[in-house]
């Protein structure tokens, strides 16, 4: 692919932003400035860096991100900031053949829940993780207000009723590991739903933290940070 394609494809901007890019010298293949845009290049593998930057070419992007609290998963956040401005402007920018630009979160985490997104621009990937019959289980760290007994942790293992639906749900597992704090994992998603199932049991959730999905953890990330999902990671969200 020409080297001015490359990097528009990769969310540097239009093609003629890419290009004055290149012709200015800023980007690098293979440790050598090209000046030529209209270089081919092989995509397979190819690392380029843009004013300094190392990028890895990805056909399309899978990332993980741990959210930090006080963050809205949306473009158009309403009260707190975007989990997108956490982002380098490529990801946010890379060409869209939909409406949206950019990278997607794969389902939304609510504002004050931390711990790990998925974020992509495939739409196919996003709509199979999306969905009911896709059921990769999500482990969810629960802080509480109330002490945890064996009955709550009973009744969410044999399932709530929530007001919006009359068909229970019911955790996958669920483990409490200290007084206040339990290890939740579900194999859906509905609209707050660790929140609800705690509600209904006559607890309150004080902090949430999802650390895992599928087989892929959040582990040393920091809050804040993002980082490209590999082969293998992608491999672990397979139910
Ligand atoms: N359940 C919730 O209540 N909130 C989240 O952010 C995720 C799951």
């Amino acid at each position: 692919m020409r080297l001015e394609d490359i990097l528009f494809s990769q969310g540097f901007g239009t093609r003629r932003v890419c290009a004055g890019l290149i012709q200015q010298g800023h980007v690098q293949v293979h440790g050598q400035t090209v000046v030529d845009a209209g270089e081919f290049f092989e995509l397979e593998g190819l690392r380029f860096k843009v004013q300094g930057e190392d990028w890895p070419f990805a056909g399309q992007a899978y990332l993980m991100l741990n959210k930090p609290a006080g963050t809205e998963c949306s473009q158009k956040p309403s009260t707190w900031p975007s989990i997108y401005t956490l982002l380098p402007a490529p990801l946010r920018q890379r060409p869209q053949k939909a409406a949206v630009q950019g990278v997607q979160a794969v389902g939304r985490l609510d504002q004050d829940t931390t711990g790990l997104l998925l974020l992509t621009d495939d739409g196919k990937f996003i709509h199979k993780m999306s969905s009911p019959k896709h059921h990769v289980p999500k482990v969810y760290e629960v802080t509480t207000k109330h002490p945890i007994t064996a009955e709550m942790v009973d009744r969410l293992l044999t399932g709530v009723v929530l007001d919006d639906d009359p068909q229970a749900v019911k955790a996958a597992a669920c483990e409490a590991v200290g007084e206040l704090h339990l290890r939740l994992t579900l194999t859906e998603g509905k609209y707050h739903q660790v929140k609800r199932m705690l509600a209904a049991v006559g607890n309150r959730v004080e902090g949430l933290h999802r650390s895992r999905i599928g087989g892929l953890a959040l582990n040393d990330l920091a809050p804040g940070q993002w980082r490209w999902l590999t082969e293998e990671d992608l491999s672990l969200l397979k139910p």
